[in-house]
């Protein structure tokens, strides 16, 4: 079938195209039908069924016969570390995990936090949760401790699964005294944590508060697949919001591993067996969907990679791993390629490896500009494939399905919507805009299987961030437009998130931290146009009055600030002292004049602006400290 006859299919009978998709999965029981919309705005899939996720996973593939087919592959060049993992090795080893928290107390429903570098081992505690139905919340480990303690009052975990450290090029990030700090901020005090202790730094346990990872798997019971209803949350994941109380994202576990399994073929053009290689990391969506759940449930290999684009030790360390393990289908963030680009532009690293193997490239995240796409495929010689998706989403709503079928591929476009996804294109008051125009990009509900059904404990929020404005429509939270050949343009948020090397922070989070530092009165945050990260937030600090210590040693206390609070991953590493914040007179900050000026673009004089003059002075301290960059 083409992609418009698949597309067509599906919207002619979506119920049909899901229970179909339905039946590539093995349940316990299986569902009696696809959609429940009981209770609309709020919709489930598959709820009255019962299946596990690691069944899915590893389980299956091992009684199908394909125990000795390498499940995971790490590679880890910051710690010269590489090793394979068969379904079989994989099974035992998540069943004695999954017994050993079920022997401490963990049960179905039960929240476990996970706290872990790009280790096997980090894969092995989430399935080691869906085993037995506890819903598990992986924190990305370049958060600092407040973020961590958000996370855990949040969530209310039993316990929390962590490493020793992790390894960040030229330092060992310190994971232990992190969530030590992270449990004295929080309310909530799990009752125990999981320790999985690296060669590169032992850390020192607690007494029957701390256990060893394999201390605490001696002897015990391993644990069964336990069979868990469709709806059943399979995992929280907080993602940036407009405020630095982050969005608990919740994904119900018949519904991702429809959806997951349905996009490995059709998405991503893979077959069982093939090596599929996304290189993120756990603590995002993409680790979740393409690094775990989505290639396992397929029974593909996936790559566990520790390293970095360029630096861990060069910037052919990406061709090396698609040469030594036979990547089929590669997948990573444009800001990768950036990196890649710079140190080497004219490709002679890529010269150097055999990459015969890889069948297409898939970039997200964030926008992939043109320059990047076309030496990607000057470099690489197969498709460069654009594709747009959201933590909220959990797999991807716009692509070019290249395994249904290989639409022409436009600069600049993430292409298509894929079977499931009705995008609309509207304006403020909820009306879709003719062809080319801009507007809210917004999906009609109901939004297809494995994405999001609600927040955690978060029912009111989870209406008014996506449901409310758009009575019908979930609103992505980006705007764009659609050309006449169906294809959309992603140009910006609507909202105060930003993108910084394809991960998603908030402003309105760095904000408050800025303006909890005793010297600054007001402050705002923008997020600049960079060259390599996408964006790059940059903060403005109106200082209180007496406040008369030297401008630069308070920039660097916020600098450090921001660090400590939301965590080096927010890259928060420019701010300047101004006197007054562009406001209208209605009190609202101009923060899109602002991030214009800072870019050196054109732009109109906002007609409610209350006092012009504030403009230049913003121009000259962005001067001050080098911008616009030319
Ligand atoms: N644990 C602890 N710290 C981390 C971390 C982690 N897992 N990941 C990143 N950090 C730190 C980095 O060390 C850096 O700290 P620094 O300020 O001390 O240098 C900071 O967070 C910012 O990291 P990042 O924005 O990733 O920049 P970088 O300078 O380390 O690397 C690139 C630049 C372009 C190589 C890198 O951003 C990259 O490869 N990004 C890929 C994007 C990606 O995978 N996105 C996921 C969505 S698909
Ligand atoms: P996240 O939830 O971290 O995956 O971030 C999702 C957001 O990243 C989207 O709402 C977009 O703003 C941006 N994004 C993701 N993929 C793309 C893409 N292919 N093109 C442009 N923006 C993207």
């Amino acid at each position: 079938m083409t992609y418009q006859e698949t597309y067509a299919a599906w919207k002619s009978d979506p119920e049909a195209f899901w229970m179909n998709a339905a039946k590539e999965i093995s349940w316990f029981k299986p569902p009696s039908k696809a959609l429940f919309d009981e209770n609309a705005p709020l919709y489930e899939w598959f709820a009255d069924a019962e299946v596990n996720t690691c069944y899915n996973a590893v389980d299956r593939h091992v009684e199908a016969g394909r125990g000795n087919q390498t499940a995971v592959i790490y590679d880890s060049p910051v710690t010269g570390t590489k090793q394979k993992i068969s379904f079989a090795d994989l099974q035992s080893r998540v069943a004695s995990l999954a017994g050993a928290l079920r022997a401490k107390g963990v049960e179905k429903g039960d929240r476990v936090i996970i706290y872990m570098p790009m280790v096997p081992e980090a894969l092995e505690a989430m399935l080691a949760c869906s085993r037995i139905g506890a819903v598990h919340s992986v924190v990305f480990g370049g958060f600092a401790a407040n973020e961590l303690a958000v996370r855990i009052d949040d969530a209310t975990p039993k316990c929390i699964i962590a490493a020793s450290c992790g390894i960040e090029p030229g330092r060992v990030v310190h994971y232990k005294p992190l969530l030590d700090g992270a449990i004295d901020l929080a309310n909530h005090k799990p009752d125990f944590t999981v320790i999985f202790q690296r060669d590169q730094e032992v850390a020192a346990l607690k007494d029957g508060y701390d256990f060893d990872w394999h201390g605490f798997q001696a002897g015990v019971e391993p644990a069964e697949c336990v069979p868990l209803p469709g709806n059943h949350p399979s995992y929280i994941l907080y993602t940036s919001g407009t405020t630095g109380q982050p969005k608990g994202v919740i994904r119900h576990t018949a519904g991702q591993l429809v959806a997951l399994n349905w996009t490995m073929g059709n998405l991503y053009n893979l077959n069982p067996g093939d090596v599929f290689w996304a290189a993120s990391d756990v603590g995002w969506v993409v680790g979740h969907s393409y690094i775990c759940y989505g290639p396992l449930v397929h029974g593909n290999t996936t790559i566990v990679f520790e390293g970095k684009p360029i630096g861990t030790p060069d910037a052919g360390t990406f061709w090396r791993v698609i040469q030594e393990y036979n990547v089929k289908s590669f997948f990573t963030a444009p800001t990768a390629f950036r990196a890649i680009k710079r140190e080497d532009p004219t490709g002679e690293f890529v010269k150097k490896y055999d990459l015969s193997c890889l069948n297409a490239l898939f970039l997200a995240g964030e926008r992939a500009d043109p320059d990047t796409i076309i030496w990607a495929q000057d470099q690489l010689g197969v498709p460069v494939i654009d594709h747009w998706w959201q933590t909220e989403l959990g797999w991807p709503a716009l692509c070019n399905p290249i395994g249904i079928e290989e639409l022409p591929i436009k600069l600049g476009s993430p292409s298509v919507p894929v079977p499931g996804y009705e995008f609309a294109i509207l304006d403020d008051a909820g009306h879709p805009v003719p062809a080319g125009e801009l507007g809210a990009i917004t999906i009609k509900l109901p939004l297809p299987p494995g994405t999001l059904p609600n927040l955690w404990h978060a029912e009111e929020r989870y209406l008014s961030s996506y449901l409310n404005n758009y009575p019908g429509y979930y609103e992505t939270g980006d705007a764009g437009y659609i050309d006449e050949d169906g294809y959309l343009y992603i140009m910006a948020r609507t909202d105060d998130v930003i993108n910084v090397a394809g991960h998603r922070l908030s402003t309105g989070a760095m904000e408050e931290v800025l303006a909890s530092h005793p010297d600054v009165g007001e402050c705002a945050v923008i997020g600049v146009t960079d060259a390599l990260k996408g964006q790059l937030p940059m903060g403005f600090l109106c200082l209180n009055t007496g406040a008369d210590r030297n401008a630069k040693e308070i920039v660097q206390e916020v600098v450090k600030l921001v660090r400590e609070k939301i965590g080096p991953v927010a890259a928060f590493k420019l701010a300047t002292v101004v006197d007054r914040l562009p406001k209208t007179r209605s009190g609202k900050i101009l923060r899109g004049t602002m991030v214009s000026i800072a870019d050196g673009k054109d732009f109109k004089m906002p007609a409610t602006i209350d006092d012009p003059v504030i403009l230049d002075e913003i121009k000259a301290a962005l001067q001050a400290i080098g911008y616009p960059k030319v």
